[in-house]
């Protein structure tokens, strides 16, 4: 028996949803392939395009802490031989532990015969995104898992809400040559923050949210604003302001961190803008001698 699954890239955050947002990127992301083996338990075989930098230990690899999360919530003892093709770079900030753990998920579910619903798969994949970074935060899982663009309004119980999406809208990726691990970008993070920031962060979430559902494109620009991770995290990230100046001259809705960085995500309106983003994108990333990829 063998099975095999696919999970995109996704952007968590979208600026103003601290680990309540997140949407999946068509097209980008990992592969995950098992098969039958004769003996109980996971074993990771092999895995491609991480220039072997990700662990092979069952209790260390996203694959399969998520399929092991499962196995114990089923109480079943299976033997599993998991094949991990990498199609995102690691330390990104798009989402790829996430997609390891959702496409992993995926496949064993089906290798089960179906026994949950994708939203069902949910506690399982936050299960592995804690081992990853520790940190069981749901807004790359989920939308990596549900497709989309996802809300968690809540994480005890979760509570995901898939939005509405309005045609036209589009995401630029600036993926610049360097990895930040999801654990550091989070340490720079304070415990607390200021109430008038919550008021500004909240006003923003409620703002995206509307602008999506009311298709009014102003109302998310203006809403695409982070107080309280982007002021710590872009110093980690060099050319931040730059690119931010030129891609907003090219007509982007807005900038931000996509998760914890170093990528930058871009909203516009309709694939030329996005094109005219990439391309300035690109070029201040040459000025400051950081190679790059767009997508
Ligand atoms: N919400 C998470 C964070 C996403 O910002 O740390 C990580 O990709």
């Amino acid at each position: 028996k063998s099975v095999k699954a696919f999970a995109p890239a996704t952007v968590a955050n979208v600026s103003c949803g601290f680990d309540i947002l997140g949407f999946a990127i068509e097209g980008m992301g990992d592969w995950v392939r098992l098969e039958e083996k004769d003996s109980p338990g996971l074993e990771v075989v092999s895995i491609t395009g991480d220039e072997g930098k990700l662990p092979k230990e069952v209790e260390k690899n996203t694959c399969s802490v998520a399929i092991q999360a499962m196995l114990d919530h089923l109480n079943v003892e299976i033997g599993m031989a998991i094949h991990l093709e990498k199609g995102l770079p690691l330390g990104s900030g798009m989402g790829s532990s996430a997609a390891s753990a959702a496409a992993a998920l995926v496949a064993a579910n089906e290798f089960l015969g179906n026994p949950f619903e994708k939203k069902e798969l949910l506690p399982f994949a936050i299960a592995a995104e804690k081992a990853a970074c520790g940190a069981g935060h749901a807004d790359n899982v989920a939308p990596s898992l549900m497709g989309g663009f996802v809300l968690i309004r809540d994480y005890h119980p979760l509570d995901v809400i898939k939005l509405h999406v309005p045609k036209g809208l589009y995401c630029t990726l600036l993926h610049p040559h360097f990895e930040l691990k999801t654990a550091d970008s989070r340490s720079v993070l304070r415990d607390s923050i200021p109430l008038k920031h919550s008021t500004i962060q909240s006003g923003n979430v409620a703002g995206l949210v509307a602008g999506l559902y009311e298709e009014d494109f102003d109302l998310i620009s203006r809403s695409l604003r982070d107080v309280i991770a982007e002021p710590y995290r872009s110093i980690l990230i060099p050319g931040f302001n730059e690119v931010r100046e030129a891609v907003k001259a090219k007509g982007a809705l807005g900038m931000g961190i996509s998760g914890s960085g170093p990528t930058l995500f871009c909203l516009s309106k309709g694939e030329e803008k996005a094109q005219a983003i990439a391309d300035a994108a690109e070029e201040v990333y040459q000025s400051i001698g950081l190679g790059v990829d767009v997508f």
